[in-house]
């Protein structure tokens, strides 16, 4: 039987790309070419498989361009690059990768507010331009995360891990957010009481994002939400661009409406809102949250899974439609 062929849109791992080859017909992406629309399509056309990263938006015209395609296997949790419904309708199986980076993601989350609350880039920054001259008693005085009130707006898998992190490992009150209150025990383990956002904006000592993006989560946090922050609160968004009005959040941030904010993801990244790269207290981050080896490899393992497990077995790991199994 002739091998499948499929596409690996971004460069990865040299073994991931020799395990496919073990199984497909495979063209890569290994120089890393930024791809326009049209030359994904281009890409795209005869493939039956494709293994995705976050970049690549996979919709209605993408799919009647490429109708021999069955299969994007994401290499990520998230998954707004996918109209779910359209694939759905041209019975396209779309599959993510969840579960493997869910420690890894919480690791980042904290660190994150750590350097966000304690000012670490900041302080850093400072030093390296040489003006460190003396002690002084509030330089670079933060906020303390120990004790203090985690509001986490998102309550999946890792914005329970980082409510265990919170509460078992520094003492902190954890508040959440959820579309869905957690069931009792999950709420016990995690420790955690579910508030509305009102209450979690106006209540948290920092505040932490990881809700998925949808278009009812663009601008979860806005100008409003913002002014019901405490003035020394901190924000972190660890979840999506488009989660935050970047924007406005500049704006709170030069106005001291809020102490802080430590991002790793951006409204239209990689571009960076100009304004937020003017305020000093903010930590930026280039998208790195799930990036460890490890986590990386588990990652591209698991989309090489799911395509794998798909195209050769019928048995994908973590289907997100699996409507079009159904119907196969
Ligand atoms: C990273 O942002 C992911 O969704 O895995």
């Amino acid at each position: 039987m002739s091998k499948a062929k499929i596409l690996v849109a971004r460069s990865i791992f040299p073994e991931t790309i020799a395990r496919l080859e073990e199984y497909f017909e495979v063209e890569s992406n290994q120089g890393d070419q930024g791809w326009s629309k049209a030359q994904l399509i281009d890409k795209l056309k005869g493939k039956q498989g494709a293994f995705t990263t976050g970049s690549e938006r996979i919709d209605a015209e993408v799919l009647a361009a490429c109708p021999d395609l069955k299969i994007c296997a994401n290499m990520a949790v998230g998954y707004n690059n996918f109209d779910v419904d359209a694939m759905t309708a041209r019975s396209v199986l779309a599959t993510n990768a969840p579960d493997v980076l869910t420690e890894t993601t919480a690791d980042f989350g904290f660190a994150l507010l750590m350097a966000t609350a304690r000012r670490i880039t900041e302080s850093e920054h400072f030093l390296r331009a040489g003006k460190w001259e003396k002690w002084s008693y509030d330089m670079f005085a933060g906020s303390d995360i120990h004790g203090s009130t985690l509001g986490i707006i998102g309550m999946g898998r890792i914005g329970q891990g980082i409510a265990r992190r919170g509460a078992l490992g520094f003492g902190m009150k954890v508040i959440y957010h959820n579309r869905s209150r957690l069931d009792a025990q999950l709420e016990a383990e995690c420790k955690a009481s579910y508030v509305s956002k009102e209450e979690l904006l106006e209540t948290a000592d920092h505040v932490v994002l990881v809700v998925p993006y949808t278009p009812a989560s663009h601008h979860t946090i806005g100008a409003a939400e913002l002014a019901l922050m405490k003035p020394t609160a901190t924000l972190v968004n660890i979840a999506r661009g488009g989660i935050v009005d970047d924007a406005a959040l500049a704006a709170a941030l030069r106005d001291k409406r809020i102490a802080a904010a430590g991002l790793d993801v951006f409204e239209g990244e990689p571009k960076v809102h100009p304004d937020l790269l003017q305020v000093p207290n903010v930590v930026l981050t280039p998208h790195i949250a799930s990036a460890t080896v490890p986590t990386r490899r588990a990652m591209a393992d698991l989309a090489a899974d799911n395509l794998i497990g798909f195209l050769v077995h019928n048995k994908p790991v973590t289907p997100l439609n699996p409507a079009v199994l159904a119907s196969k």
